[in-house]
């Protein structure tokens, strides 16, 4: 993917704040009139440095924007404000290292869908059109905006495409351990699982709207592509059995633009080969591979100091990039990755913004000293537009409850704006 289009220069910086929006309650968002107008207005005035001739004038756009807020409580983004400030939530997520490409971002406009059923059928386009047969587009759907009652939209997966974990009787997990709560859950609100199950099962989507009672939806195999993984040199490694799925996308972050929040908002980018490999392969609590890949290359496992689990992990990567180039499916390495976060820190640098980062992730790869970005250090500071994640999300993805849920909570409330 490259590259298309560079942000306006401007001297000035997104307001900094330390503070998240106010998200601790339950079920309701940040749409309050003491919140919403100050931060509609520093987004305005980030659009209209940013993206003036899109805009149509601040002046105008900030009298409309006071006047239906005054009106309705709330106000409606337009499609370029829509756009820009998507690109700019990935822009600002400090968190991630392959920010270069964040003007590439495509956003599907999907805010009118609100009926659990619609949201299932947009978040089967979402899956078809970013992986596009391997060249995967970075693709954001963004549905219904949350109201004074919170969101109206909520997906309960991580991501949308992930494998099931299985507990067994012996304390083991089959599959992927860091979904066996949400395996559960999703068997509660009667998903029906594959039979006999697998390591890697596709989990269904758990979808609630303020309207829908929530509820696994299956998801059609024929709109999630995986790559089998084996060895460019180490032909037993295809005997492991191992696969991952080729597009990450986030289902669960709150997108914040200018005071508006968006519960739903599902994003993709691409693989970085080091996340499967390092991470979703290797982990100990997830799929925990790197013993099994050490004995196939015949190291003893005895002493650390032979580095036999360093060894292990470089030719899981090896593997990962391997396999995804020969199935033509877009990843990054860790190299060329971090290449591009220098150029796209000194793009921000050039555009009079500070490049933010968080260290620690933009160099959890193997190896980190042999990276440029290593020997930086950019302020960690987390400014809006950008994607949140929140206390009840993360316990959804777990496969919590949360006791209420968004239709009960909406019908307990009797009240009006303004009552
Ligand atoms: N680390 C996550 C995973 O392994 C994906 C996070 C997003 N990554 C990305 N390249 N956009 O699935």
């Amino acid at each position: 993917m490259t590259v298309t289009q560079r942000p306006a220069s401007s001297a000035i910086q997104v307001t900094r704040s330390s503070e998240q929006p106010s998200h601790r309650r339950p079920n309701v968002s940040s749409v309050d009139d003491s919140d919403l107008l100050p931060r509609a207005w520093e987004f305005l005035d980030l659009c209209h440095r940013e993206i003036p001739d899109q805009l149509g004038g601040l002046r105008r756009r900030w009298a409309e924007v006071r006047r239906e807020v005054a009106e309705t409580g709330t106000y409606r983004h337009t499609r370029a404000e829509l756009v820009f400030g998507a690109r700019a939530a990935w822009r600002n997520s400090v968190r991630c290292v392959g920010r270069i490409r964040w003007p590439t971002l495509v956003v599907r406009d999907a805010r009118g869908v609100t009926g659990a059923r619609q949201v299932y059928r947009e978040l089967v386009r979402h899956l078809r059109f970013a992986t596009n047969g391997g060249r995967i587009r970075s693709t954001i759907t963004i549905f219904a905006p949350d109201d004074w009652l919170g969101p109206r939209v909520r997906i309960w997966n991580e991501q949308l495409v992930r494998y099931a974990g299985w507990r067994e009787r012996d304390g083991g997990v089959l599959g992927d351990p860091r979904y066996a709560g949400f395996t559960e859950q999703a068997l509660r609100r009667g998903w029906r699982p594959p039979d006999p199950r697998g390591r890697f099962d596709l989990l269904p989507w758990i979808i609630e709207t303020a309207g829908d009672e929530p509820r696994a939806y299956a998801v059609p195999r024929r709109a999630v592509l995986e790559v089998p993984l084996r060895h460019p040199e180490f032909a037993w490694f295809a005997d492991l059995g191992l696969r991952w799925h080729a597009v990450p996308v986030i289902s669960n972050m709150r997108l914040h633009i200018g005071g508006i929040d968006y519960s739903a908002a599902p994003f993709n980018g691409f693989y970085l080969g080091d996340e499967i490999a390092s991470r979703n392969l290797s982990d100990a609590d997830r799929y925990d591979q790197v013993k099994a890949v050490a004995r196939g290359m015949g190291l003893t496992l005895g002493s650390d100091r032979t580095l036999w689990r360093d060894r292990a992990v470089v030719e899981i990567n090896r593997a990962v990039l391997h396999s995804f180039d020969v199935a033509g499916v877009t990843m990054a390495d860790h190299h060329s990755e971090a290449k591009h976060f220098m150029r796209f820190a000194d793009r921000e640098e050039t555009a009079g913004r500070c490049p933010y980062a968080d260290w620690s992730w933009i160099n959890s790869h193997v190896v980190p000293p042999q990276a440029p970005t290593f020997h930086r250090l950019w302020p960690n500071v987390e400014v809006q537009p950008n994607f949140w994640l929140d206390d009840t999300a993360r316990a959804l993805a777990r496969g919590e409850d949360t006791g209420t849920t968004l239709r009960q909570f909406r019908a307990s409330v009797s009240v009006r704006p303004g009552c």
